[in-house]
């Protein structure tokens, strides 16, 4: 059976001490599992000492962005090839707060999913309808319409190494989780997309996260819907014990 990908959004948050304390009770806390793989994504400022304190655990990290250029005149941004520099499996590619808050147009995702993957990292692709969205009940076709735009132009090989995040945006730091049941519908039309587009085979390889105030409590019953293969954790994977309780229940 495949693991589920078990991946924490930090946002911006945490100090440098409060960041090393979450990565030191993770690291000696966390076991290494063929159930699930922990990853955690966080700001780039504490990039340093993740990749230090993580260095002899089982966990992976990335970074929340990156700009599509290898390096240059671009002040404020970071790189792909310098998060990869600092050991990053993964960078957060379409989240919707940077959709949201810093315009970011699917050009421009589309662009920093190439980018991430010419460097060598895995992008965690974000996206999921918006409120009035769904209660016009688009969803399917505003999910459709984001992963045309910036994902299903890869061939097979580089749509391999994205991992996908369905995040719909009205479940997002809400406190107000997709029900297990709409959760699993839209994972097994995102699967059924991706076997139209790439086959049966890397439709069933492809890592479908499900995103939106995901906690230990409805963990279990999200994570064990057959088109769910893991989470994108924000809130809850600020304290360590939560974060490790999803990933138990993986
Ligand atoms: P949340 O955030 O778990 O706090 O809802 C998820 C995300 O934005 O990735």
């Amino acid at each position: 059976m495949k693991h589920k990908l078990i991946a924490g959004n930090w946002k911006m948050n945490l100090s440098k001490s409060e960041a090393e304390q979450l990565l030191t009770d993770l690291a000696s806390n966390a076991h290494a599992s063929n159930k699930y793989q922990l990853a955690v994504c966080v700001p780039a400022v504490h990039l340093g000492k993740t990749e230090t304190i993580l260095a002899n655990s089982s966990i992976k990290y990335g970074g929340q962005n990156c700009y599509t250029a290898e390096k240059g005149a671009f002040t404020g941004e970071n790189s792909a090839a310098t998060l990869k520099s600092y050991g990053c499996s993964y960078v957060l590619v379409g989240h919707s707060e940077r959709r949201e808050y810093f315009g970011e147009s699917h050009t421009f995702l589309k662009a920093k999913v190439d980018t991430a993957i010419d460097f060598g990292l895995q992008p965690i692709f974000c996206f999921g309808e918006k409120l009035q969205e769904r209660e016009a009940n688009h969803q399917e076709a505003i999910v459709k319409q984001q992963l045309e735009e910036s994902v299903f132009h890869l061939d097979s090989e580089a749509f391999s190494r994205v991992v996908l995040a369905y995040e719909p945006v009205w479940a997002i730091g809400t406190g107000l989780a997709a029900s297990p049941e709409q959760a699993q519908e839209m994972h097994a039309y995102i699967r059924q997309l991706i076997k139209e587009q790439y086959g049966t085979t890397v439709a069933n390889n492809a890592y479908i996260l499900y995103g939106g105030s995901m906690k230990p409590a409805n963990a279990a019953d999200l994570l064990s819907q057959p088109d769910i293969d893991g989470g994108l954790i924000g809130g809850a994977s600020l304290k360590a014990q939560d974060f490790l309780a999803i990933a138990a229940s993986a």
